[in-house]
């Protein structure tokens, strides 16, 4: 998978390297959690959101979802449509573009969480995307809530996809908040145990999703690919997209 010329670029091989360490990090297909830790969710920062009459805007349950559970998913992921002026979608755009565009897109690795994409993690934005960047974090995390400080930028090519996983719990805390540019996609939420609750979620370009809680830790999510890219029976066609994602520091019980 790597060219020669690949290996010889020292800064390509860290890069590379980074970025696999990044994705072993964040992504783990099997769910190894203390759920005693995580079972007394607490629904503080997004309790206001239970009544949230704009749900079947971005939220579609499939036919066999539970009716008794609905309430917890509409409490537990939101969708807040165009979050992001057209404008501050340009600027942070603008301010990632020229690191993104050296990088490859990975295809090769077929046993990973995505395919097509790449992906960095970055601490210093500029003064106007830092007070869109805090507007996030204070929507999404209740006051004093340690958060990571890296905010994480992932870039998907228009085939790409991200397959079904959860967030490791070792590296993530309960909530994820995350940003869409330059397209529209859908991103499914499935029961771990029970395969046949799921949930698709309208992301449309700068939006902006809070995933928390039962959300969060009890199902796998995953961003459609192009093929199968609908909601609730309508295409959604999947461009490039960026996602900039938030999150808050590990919880702190948990199994190792
Ligand atoms: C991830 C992920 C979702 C997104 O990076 O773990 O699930 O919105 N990203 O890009
Ligand atoms: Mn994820």
């Amino acid at each position: 998978m790597c060219c020669a010329r690949y290996l010889l670029n020292k800064k390509c091989v860290y890069r590379h390297i980074f970025t696999q360490i990044r994705h072993f990090k964040l992504r783990s297909k099997v769910l190894s959690i203390n759920k005693e830790s995580i079972n007394t969710y607490n629904s503080s920062c997004q309790g206001e959101n239970t009544d949230n009459p704009n749900w079947k805007n971005y939220m579609s349950f499939c036919k066999s979802y539970e009716n008794t559970s609905k309430h917890l998913m509409i409490r537990d992921m939101t969708v807040y449509e165009n979050f992001l002026t057209e404008d501050e979608e340009k600027s942070l755009h603008e301010e990632v573009e020229p690191y993104m565009k050296r990088m490859r897109y990975e295809f090769d690795h077929w046993d990973d969480a995505i395919h097509g994409y790449r992906e960095t993690e970055r601490l210093h934005w500029n003064p106007k995307n830092t007070t869109v960047l805090q507007r996030v974090r204070d929507l999404a995390f209740p006051p004093g809530k340690p958060q990571l400080s890296l905010v994480h930028v992932l870039d998907l090519d228009e085939k790409g996809l991200i397959k079904p996983h959860i967030d490791s719990v070792r590296f993530c805390g309960n909530t994820i908040a995350g940003l869409s540019l330059l397209s529209d996609s859908v991103m499914r939420l499935v029961h771990d145990k029970k395969k046949d609750q799921v949930v698709d979620i309208l992301l449309k370009r700068r939006s902006l999703y809070i995933m928390t809680n039962t959300a969060r830790y009890d199902f796998t999510h995953e961003i459609l690919g192009a093929d199968t890219s609908e909601f609730a029976g309508v295409k959604v066609p999947r461009r490039r997209r960026i996602s900039i994602i938030c999150r808050c520091e590990p919880e702190e019980k948990q199994e190792n």
